[in-house]
């Protein structure tokens, strides 16, 4: 497969901030990372922050950067005790979710189901959707990567959220790399990536997959984001750790050069 030219997709930096910092930490960490955006190129920054900091991060760092939920759900709304609505977010200024998180489908067992009804109820209510895909340690010994990253795309990218192409991005995210220090080497990133870029050609088309930003995410740090790059297929990363820190997180979005 090779890769149309003169790509239309940027690179984007998204950082995950799972089950950390407090509104008071949120607020620290915004007022070191904007002093320290100016100046930096045009790559576009998210930050996917817990639920409570949304409404300030969308109303004091919405402007620069885009700020997103870690999870939503499908349905409009309703007796989903513990779950956040796209009009719930778009209310306080969301307009992005992750959605299929490693975290959500190993420690709390979302399934391929729930995982499609988020994605294709989110992107029907305008809401923009990450999805992250992702093999675990055995899925890969057993050669199973492609396997599993096909089931993951077309059990969520099925043929009705093709109108909604355009507010889609995904993240491949090896489980085994997530949190563990084990990051995949940019060899491995670009296979996978690949895999991911031949599934949406294949399901929806040349232009979608030109278009569609696939990006690699796994103890990214700013150490090892230059050379995740390189792949052609690598269009960015989605950061844990590495983003929690204003300094570090500064510092990864300057070594990521701009395509
Ligand atoms: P990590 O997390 O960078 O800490 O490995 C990445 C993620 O889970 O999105």
């Amino acid at each position: 497969m090779s890769i149309p030219p003169n790509k239309p997709r940027g690179v984007v930096i998204a950082g995950n901030w799972k089950m950390n910092l407090t509104l008071s930490e949120t607020q620290k960490f915004w007022s070191a990372f904007s002093g320290g955006l100016q100046g930096t190129s045009a790559q576009s920054i998210h930050l996917y922050a817990p639920a409570v900091n949304l409404a300030w991060l969308a109303a004091n760092a919405g402007k620069q950067i885009t700020v997103g939920a870690q999870n939503a759900h499908g349905e409009t709304h309703g007796a989903f005790t513990g779950e956040l609505s796209a009009s719930l977010l778009k209310d306080v200024g969301v307009h992005h979710a992750l959605v299929g998180h490693s975290e959500r489908r190993h420690v709390f067992g979302e399934t391929l189901e729930l995982v499609q009804s988020r994605t294709l109820g989110l992107l029907k209510q305008g809401m923009s959707v990450l999805l992250c895909v992702g093999e675990t340690r055995s899925e890969r010994e057993a050669q199973a990567t492609s396997k599993v990253l096909e089931s993951q795309l077309a059990s969520a990218m099925t043929e009705a959220i093709r109108p909604f192409l355009g507010k889609l991005m995904i993240a491949y995210e090896p489980v085994w790399a997530i949190g563990t220090g084990l990051t995949a080497t940019p060899a491995q990133a670009e296979e996978a990536h690949q895999i991911v870029r031949r599934f949406v050609w294949n399901a929806f088309g040349m232009e979608a997959a030109a278009h569609m930003s696939v990006l690699y995410g796994g103890s990214v740090t700013p150490e090892n984001i230059a050379e995740l790059l390189k792949g052609p297929n690598v269009d960015g990363a989605l950061v844990g750790g590495a983003s929690l820190k204003a300094e570090s997180f500064i510092k990864l979005v300057q070594h990521a050069r701009a395509r």
